[in-house]
């Protein structure tokens, strides 16, 4: 499946989920199921659960009784799970973003390179496109999400953009949006610019931070005590989320006490430091070099 997309941190990130191997893994980001076949790997008579929301997928699943797949939103795990009969499972992994094949294939729009329609959506029944968002959301809402999402200096100007230029033509392909954001892209660091525009619509399009937030509120009731939660992020807004809620149990970056001052975390991290992959790795595979990985085991606490 290396074409379909090369599984990132593969080892260390499966190592993280310190297999049972009668144990129940839920892998939340199937795409090439490359993690997938390691866990099924690594597993005797368990039983391994797979999220994907996008149909292309369902081509990559291997043919082996132990594999449960769902094509779902992973923001609705604990349902899904509940639907099954599973109450919970010894960890999850969750490989975020976009597999390589979604960015290479020009008419799901993820690219700035590609020329495509405007479309952006992990999951193609979804209701909403980038191109509905360029068309359709007001300067403030674009502010907000080029500010927020792709960390963009001159979001004003960016939104302002938009505005003026879809006035003049209507914005439908990952074309027509490089031609109307010309006027504000920076002469040196285009590609730069670009990636960023493009993330921060792809991330509104799918509601990524969103999803990410309901995955580990959820993954509290989920998992049990010693278990583990594994996540790759590919930007330093998840990554923060998954660092914070590890750290502080929620988002509010304060320590839950008990009365007696206690700690009262779900979660205790297993490594320390967020783990990269080596030159070895991003030489062999470029695309791995945003990655950062974080491990954490369920405490006995809610
Ligand atoms: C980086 S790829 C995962 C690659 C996979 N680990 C492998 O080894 O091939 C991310 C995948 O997760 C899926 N995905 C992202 N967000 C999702 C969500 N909220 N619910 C379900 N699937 C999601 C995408 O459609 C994509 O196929």
């Amino acid at each position: 499946m290396s074409s379909y997309h090369i599984p990132v941190l593969l080892n260390e990130s499966v190592d993280g989920l310190n297999i049972n191997p009668r144990g129940n893994y839920v892998d939340v980001t199937f795409g090439g199921g490359g993690h997938s076949r390691e866990i099924l790997g690594r597993l005797e008579d368990g039983r391994l659960i797979a999220f994907d929301q996008d149909p292309d997928a369902t081509a990559n699943i291997p043919d082996d009784p132990r594999l449960i797949f769902l094509r779902q939103n992973f923001s609705f795990l604990s349902n899904n799970l509940k639907y099954l009969g599973i109450d919970s499972v010894d960890g999850i992994i969750a490989d975020l973003g976009v597999s390589s094949h979604q960015f290479d294939r020009p008419e799901r729009g993820f690219s700035f390179r590609m020329k495509g329609d405007l479309d952006m959506r992990m999951n193609p029944d979804a209701a909403f496109s980038a191109r509905e968002l360029v068309t359709e959301y007001s300067e403030q809402e674009l502010i907000r999400i080029f500010s927020a999402y792709g960390e963009i200096r001159n979001a004003r100007t960016l939104g302002r953009c938009i505005i003026e230029n879809r006035k003049r033509k209507e914005i439908i392909s990952t074309e027509d949006l490089i031609e109307a954001v010309a006027g504000c892209t920076p002469r040196h660091g285009e590609y730069k610019y670009l990636a960023k525009v493009f993330q921060a619509l792809r991330i509104e399009v799918n509601k990524e931070l969103n999803g990410l937030e309901q995955l580990l509120i959820q993954s509290v009731d989920v998992i049990k005590e010693g278990g583990r939660l594994v996540i790759l992020s590919y930007h330093s807004l998840e990554d923060r989320m998954v660092k914070n809620f590890i750290r502080y149990g929620d988002f509010s970056m304060e320590k839950e006490s008990d009365i007696y001052g206690g700690r009262k975390l779900p979660f205790k991290a297993v490594n320390r430091k967020v783990i990269l992959p080596g030159p070895g790795e991003t030489d062999r595979n470029p695309r791995a070099r945003s990655a950062r990985l974080r491990i954490a085991e369920r405490t006995g606490n809610k």
